[in-house]
């Protein structure tokens, strides 16, 4: 239907909204591009800007994929539009139409939206990330291995077929989207959480 197809490219403008970069650029004028490991993440906005504008980015971007996926569940008309605006605002934030759609590693905006969706395992592979990052100080690490522990979470405790693809969707591109973490990782190059540039 018409506004199912308007929910997805709604979810998709609201993914684009580049909080990391406009919060840079308003807050320090710098190109958030140029610094660190170059993401608009708040990973790197914490890094290169603190704590601060950090959490602030991680709020806003993981709000973008609540919002989206409640824009679905409360006007869309079937289930797999939620879940299909949940990728679409994933893609958004990743692909952004106003940086040459060169965008974010969906941490922050799929948490939300997964959030949204299953809380349960979204909390469990939370968790994952937290322990992960507390031993090794590598964010790039913890999310790579909440993102793959997320389809096993949903397959031990949601035993929903959709909801399963989806987040193995959701995970095999954000594994992707870490690409220059991994090589960092395997050369021991990875930024240390704390550590500066
Ligand atoms: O959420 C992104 C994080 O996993 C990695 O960020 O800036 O270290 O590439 P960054």
């Amino acid at each position: 239907t018409a506004t199912n197809f308007l929910l997805i490219i709604g979810a998709y403008l609201i993914g684009s909204i580049p909080f990391g970069f406009l919060l840079a650029r308003l807050w320090k004028g710098i190109d958030i591009r140029q610094h660190g490991s170059g993401n608009i993440g708040a990973t790197n906005v914490w890094r290169t800007l603190g704590k601060g504008p950090g959490i602030i980015v991680l709020l806003l971007d993981a709000l973008k994929g609540i919002a989206a996926v409640m824009l679905a569940k409360q006007l869309g008309t079937t289930e797999y539009v939620v879940l299909a605006a949940a990728l679409a605002v994933m893609m958004g934030h990743s692909f952004p139409i106003w940086l040459g759609f060169k965008g974010g590693k969906i941490i922050a905006t799929g948490a939300g939206a997964v959030l949204a969706i299953t809380p349960v395992p979204l909390l469990l592979a939370l968790l994952v990330w937290i322990i992960t990052v507390a031993l090794s100080r590598y964010v790039s690490l913890g999310s790579i291995l909440a993102a793959i522990s997320l389809p096993i979470w949903v397959f031990l405790f949601e035993q929903n077929n959709s909801i399963f693809v989806f987040t193995l969707l959701a995970a095999s591109f954000a594994v992707w989207k870490h690409r220059s973490n991994i090589k960092r990782l395997l050369n021991g190059t990875e930024f240390r959480f704390g550590q500066k540039k």
